[in-house]
């Protein structure tokens, strides 16, 4: 059944307890994930985004407890990604000339998805649709995170409807913000941006200050994924204004991987430099091959710096760390030190390949990193330590 939030807006989603790895196995989802559907009543009924595919019948079953469906007056697809349309085709075969309000490039999408010729009602930014006693505002967001992505706001209530936005897998009873546990509400959300939104950051800056500096009321952000935004909804405004900035605490992560531990030894040596250098240096460790790579990231994202470790094998690098490097790749993370580190029995191409991976990645690299034939002894680890000494000055 639905829940209602305020003024006839009534939550229809879906929340997936289940899920435990987003976009295929890319992202992992250790919280779970809502799909928010919402329900705006008027003298127009009009229903904002669906749920994913597999619970589009389950979706579509609870809608219809709530109302005759033929009496939703228009859709709102805010984005065209499968876990917030995936209720469309069902939905559209019950009620097929219900207009679907979405962006040009929504409509794109949603045909590339689902090949159907529905009738689409295009919108740009501060079209309005008059839906009674309120409008229904349309602010595109155009890549946060995907190019048809688009926001709306409801006048009167004063309610952002803001999509992907300012969401966090986190599957919760409890669907405010103020209600929720802020450890995980918190973590679940920067590990959202660190991993979905980097690359769109730039945008991500300009959007938030476009629509701040519209002034508009906002008492609550309504996102499409965990919670409702209720208390100071700006909060979250602010944090993404913040993370958008090339965003950095005290912190430097050391990634590694090890066959013999010879690189662990080492990484953990580098870490112990980097607290003696008394600079209040977070240092996170995490093996590349036994941590989630999300999780990772979303410590990469909260860095000033980086250093990764591979032993060189079969004249490059472990693949965990390969996969990592690409991963940062895509997210080009800006602002962000780096340097490689690593063991060699005979050829030891390993650093060389992960300081070329770094660069390729937008770090600067901050100098040639320790290398280790075969199991590092005394002096090897002495190297790492005063290498992690110096790196840390440098911070
Ligand atoms: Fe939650 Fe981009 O879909």
């Amino acid at each position: 059944m639905g829940i209602p939030v305020k003024d006839g807006i009534m939550w229809v989603g879906k929340t997936d307890w289940e899920i435990r790895s987003f976009h295929g196995e890319e992202l992992s989802t250790f919280s779970g994930t809502t799909y928010n559907s919402y329900l705006v009543r008027d003298e127009k009924t009009v229903l904002i985004d669906t749920a994913w595919t597999p619970y589009a019948e389950e979706f579509i079953e609870n809608l219809k407890r709530e109302m005759d469906l033929k009496k939703i007056d228009y859709i709102v697809a805010n984005h065209a990604e499968m876990d917030h349309s995936g209720a469309l085709p069902a939905l559209m075969r019950e009620i097929p000339d219900t207009p679907i309000i979405c962006t040009e490039n929504g409509v794109k999408s949603l045909k590339g998805h689902y090949h159907a010729d529905w009738k689409f009602m295009p919108v740009k930014t501060g079209d309005k649709v008059n839906i009674g006693s309120r409008e229904l505002v349309f602010i595109e967001a155009r890549l946060l995170h995907w190019p048809d992505s688009m926001m709306c706001y409801l006048t009167g209530s004063n309610v952002l409807f803001s999509n992907d936005a300012f969401g966090q897998h986190y599957a919760t009873e409890t669907l405010y913000n103020d209600l929720a546990d802020q450890c995980t509400l918190f973590q679940e959300a920067v590990k959202y941006y660190a991993n979905i939104l980097t690359p769109y950051s730039k945008l991500v800056e300009q959007k938030i200050k476009e629509v701040l500096a519209l002034n508009l009321p906002v008492d609550m952000i309504c996102p499409s994924h965990g919670v409702i935004w209720r208390k100071d909804p700006l909060q979250i405004a602010n944090k993404y204004l913040e993370w958008s900035q090339d965003y950095q605490e005290n912190q430097v992560t050391i990634i590694y991987d090890t066959m013999w531990n010879s690189t662990r030894k080492m990484a953990e040596a580098i870490a112990r430099g980097i607290a003696a250098a008394g600079k209040g240096i977070e240092v996170k460790i995490y093996s590349s091959s036994r941590n989630d790579k999300n999780e990772i990231i979303t410590d990469v994202f909260k860095s000033k710096a980086v250093l990764v470790g591979s032993p060189t094998m079969n004249r490059g690098i472990l693949s965990s760390v390969a996969g990592l490097l690409e991963e940062m790749r895509g997210l080009g993370f800006k602002r962000k030190k780096a340097a490689a580190f690593g063991t060699y029995g005979w050829s030891g191409e390993s650093v060389k390949m992960i300081t070329e991976g770094l660069q390729r990645a937008g770090f600067e690299i901050a100098g040639e990193g320790p290398r280790a034939l075969w199991q590092a002894d005394d002096a090897a680890l002495k190297q790492c330590f005063d290498f992690g000494l110096e790196f840390a000055k440098q911070l």
